[in-house]
């Protein structure tokens, strides 16, 4: 047995009988803030249900998995580093799950393992909420990897005036404009894909951006990927830029705002989605009880 405090023997859902058990599957865990969001809309849709941490080994996700499913578990939610993993173990994907490239939700029914991506609504979801006119602006997105992935679909259904995706590695997010050009097609969007370095030449960055998402893992180290020269280029003071982490100022906030431009974290993007993944497990019915935007201001107070 693994000594670690969070595995998921701690988390054997038999403990909790007469309640729905639910998880947060990630590695590292310890910080998540998922089981007080989840708490939260429970007490406010009266739903008496347990939901705890689970820190499989980084090899060990679908075994942990399928132990906590066989064990009574009724839902997870899946973070860092184990979203395609999800993907891989679900028997049943929905469309957006298959498009995103990734899971963030798993329920059991009927005995199959089913996968979902709310990521990209629920960043829809916040960047409406805080005003932001997603169907008539011009998007930058950085990254090419699953984060960036996971939001293309949603950002493109609102119809923007364009979506450009600049990734450091070129190829990548040449595929994804491959990826999602007939949806851009059918939404009449221009989708277009950058180099880092492209950022940096006036005549490669064609758009002044009213929005701006970092959806790398640069803040994790605590870089940007925007350099000096790129962001001149890429913020005014009436652009908002968007960092997919939470928890602090990231270097790619700072810079926005040396820029005059206004910024927000990715925590009511966590909020959003977790909204999503609460309703598709206790039912949809209930988002007249839950509310997400109360939920941010409690964890932001
Ligand atoms: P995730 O699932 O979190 O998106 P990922 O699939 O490993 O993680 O993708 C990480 C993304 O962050 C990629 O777009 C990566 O760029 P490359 O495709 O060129 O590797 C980007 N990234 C990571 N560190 C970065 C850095 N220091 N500067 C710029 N981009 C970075």
């Amino acid at each position: 047995m693994s000594t670690n405090p969070l595995n998921e023997m701690h988390l054997d859902p038999q403990r909790f009988s007469g309640l729905d058990v639910y998880a947060v599957a990630g590695n590292p865990i310890a910080h998540s803030k998922s089981p007080l969001i989840h708490q939260e809309y429970a007490k406010q849709a009266n739903q008496a249900m347990h939901y705890g941490r689970l820190q499989p080994e980084l090899d060990g996700f679908a075994d942990a998995a399928r132990r906590f499913f066989a064990s009574g578990g009724k839902g997870m939610n899946v973070t860092v580093p184990f979203k395609i993993d999800a993907q891989a173990l679900a028997d049943q994907l929905t469309v957006r799950a298959q498009l995103a490239g990734a899971v963030n939700t798993l329920w059991i029914k009927d005995g199959k393992i089913y996968g979902d991506n709310t990521d990209g609504v629920g960043l829809v979801r916040d960047l409406l909420a805080q005003g932001i006119a997603l169907h008539t602006s011009r998007i930058l997105l950085i990254g090419a990897g699953g984060a960036a992935r996971g939001v293309i679909g949603p950002l493109l259904e609102q119809s923007p005036k364009c979506l450009v995706i600049a990734n450091r590695s070129p190829a990548k997010a040449n595929e994804l404009v491959q990826m999602f050009a007939s949806l851009a097609a059918s939404k009449e969007v221009a989708l277009e894909s950058r180099t880092l370095s492209d950022l940096e030449s006036r005549d490669k960055t064609p758009y002044p951006f009213d929005l701006i998402i970092n959806a790398t893992a640069a803040g994790l180290s605590d870089q940007s990927p925007l350099s000096p020269a790129a962001v001149i280029n890429v913020f005014t003071p009436s652009s908002f830029a968007y960092d997919m982490v939470y928890g602090k100022t990231t270097a790619f906030m700072q810079q926005a705002l040396q820029c005059g431009a206004r910024i927000s974290d990715g925590l009511g993007m966590l909020v959003e989605q977790a909204a999503d993944a609460f309703l598709l497990w206790r039912g949809a019915e209930l988002v007249q009880f839950i509310r997400p935007r109360a939920v941010l201001a409690q964890l932001r107070s």
